[in-house]
């Protein structure tokens, strides 16, 4: 009798894994990396600053600190090496600051004709190699696209195949690491700034880089920016909105051929998983909030996306792309791009111009279907059933059925594997210091900081 009573206690706990463990263990790594990192962040909405000051408090000249003072930087650099220092989002204030922005607008200002004319030439040679139903994974499906895209955007010559797999390679290595799903690979990366570096050299570039850098340091900068940001926040983005009409059928027919509805839904997939979860800031002078709260200087701000997007919207949780037919972007809590006050994305223009070309071509050709679940950082890549439009839509709820048990099954093993590898990264990050280290060593030497080595690895 015990025996049987013992079995089928197992067979249920094991059968229920994937609806208590993920979630289980998602809370759990959380408590470690708050226990690792220590609380030094300001949740923004929160106790002392509420959603109503949200954007006063984003937007005040003190807060304008990027990486300097906050232990969460080294986390940031850890990921984003090499050359997070020669990164723009992370660096301070300044000359060199205000050069890189100045040159990463330019290289953005793309006209509007010739973004789409590329994007759909990149967007239809990702998916030209998908003949019949396929099960893919969006982010994957898509990279390569972005790779195309922004080294043309950049080297204004076609993407050789050569270049498209480093930078696959090294912005892959990077989001996976970011989202814990895998370790850091320097050699992926390294590969890709030895051939970005030998690219420079051989010249004839359409654009000028910012000076005062060496060609290795100019190499990092449009890695950083270009081959790492860009390709991992635009497969990204066009991976939700993929995976939003997928499973909403109702809004794929309608956004097929109504662009200004396509429009409402890429709002809406911006406002429920915006890609920035947490941007976080380094006060840098007292500031007094119009509730009363003063934040002293030296503060870090943790700006929480989610959150506010979530404030001041019915049913806030429901997918309802219509809700933009009447709500203006501007005047609603809705920042995907983050405040123009206060180094906001440069792509804010191009990004949603190439993802709207990127989701065209991609419904043109096929229905698309996903039984997987959906979450902002949606480690498991956005499985998805291509169906060609004119082909047999035969063994569709098989293959639904498939995904969705292999997503839950998949979801067990990842969380834990985030758990581990996460716990090891954070660790790993406070013993390399590698922001705190470069600005010691800027301290001690003022004169040699604008040529400080590249931090990639320990002491
Ligand atoms: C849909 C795609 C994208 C979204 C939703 C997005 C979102 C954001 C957000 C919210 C910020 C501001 C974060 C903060 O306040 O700290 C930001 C900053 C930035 N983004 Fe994007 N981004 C996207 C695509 C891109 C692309 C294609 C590039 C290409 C170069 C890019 C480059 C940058 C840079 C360099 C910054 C830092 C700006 C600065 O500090 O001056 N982003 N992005």
């Amino acid at each position: 009798m015990l025996p049987v009573f013992v079995l089928t206690a197992c067979v249920l706990v094991v059968a229920s894994l994937p609806l208590w463990l993920p979630k289980g263990v998602v809370a759990l790594r959380m408590r470690v990396f708050a226990h690792l990192n220590g609380h030094e962040g300001i949740p923004v909405p929160g106790d002392l600053v509420g959603a109503a000051q949200f954007k006063e408090v984003y937007s005040h000249p003190a807060v304008n600190g990027r990486s300097r003072g906050a232990g969460l930087s080294d986390l940031f650099w850890y990921w984003l090496s090499p050359g997070a220092e020669l990164h723009q989002e992370h660096l301070e204030a300044g000359d060199r600051y205000e050069e890189i922005a100045r040159t990463t607008r330019r290289i953005l200002g793309v006209p509007r004709a010739r973004a789409e004319a590329l994007a759909e030439r990149c967007s239809a040679r990702a998916l030209s190699g998908i003949q019949g139903a396929r099960l893919v994974r969006l982010r994957d499906l898509m990279m390569p696209a972005w790779a195309e895209f922004y080294y043309e955007v950049v080297f204004g010559e076609r993407c050789p195949p050569l270049a498209r797999d480093l930078i696959v390679d090294n912005a892959d290595d990077v989001v996976t690491a970011l989202k814990c799903c895998g370790l850091r690979h320097m050699d992926r990366r390294d590969r890709l700034t030895r051939f970005l570096t030998d690219r420079l050299e051989a010249g004839g570039l359409p654009h000028e880089l910012p000076s005062g850098l060496s060609t290795r340091e100019r190499a990092l900068y449009l890695q950083g920016t270009f081959f790492n940001t860009a390709i991992v926040q635009t497969s990204e983005a066009v991976a939700h909105l993929l995976m939003v009409l997928a499973q909403h059928p109702e809004a794929q027919t309608r956004a097929v051929g109504d662009d200004r509805f396509l429009d409402q839904v890429i709002e809406e997939t911006f406002r429920l998983y915006p890609l920035f979860g947490i941007a976080h800031r380094i006060t840098t002078g007292e500031i007094a909030v119009s509730n009363g709260v003063t934040l002293p200087a030296g503060s870090v701000l943790c700006f929480n996306y989610p959150a506010f997007h979530r404030v001041g919207f019915d049913d806030p949780d429901h997918f309802d792309p219509s809700r933009w037919e009447t709500l203006s972007a501007r005047e609603a809590n809705h920042i995907p791009f983050g405040v123009a006050t206060n180094r906001s994305c440069p792509a804010w223009r191009l990004a949603p111009i190439t993802m709207r070309v990127a989701a065209r071509e991609t419904m043109r050709r096929f229905a698309l279907y996903s039984s997987a679940s959906h979450t902002r950082s949606m480690p498991s890549r956005g499985p998805c059933l291509l169906v060609p439009r004119e082909g047999p839509h035969g063994a569709r709820r098989a293959l639904l059925a498939y995904i969705w048990l292999r997503d839950r099954w998949e979801d067990v093993a990842r969380s834990v594997v985030q758990l581990v590898l996460g716990t090891y990264m954070v660790r790993d990050a406070r013993r390399l210091r590698l922001c705190q280290r470069h600005f010691e060593a800027q301290e001690a030497d003022p004169e040699a900081a604008e040529n400080l080595p590249t931090a990639t690895d320990g002491p």
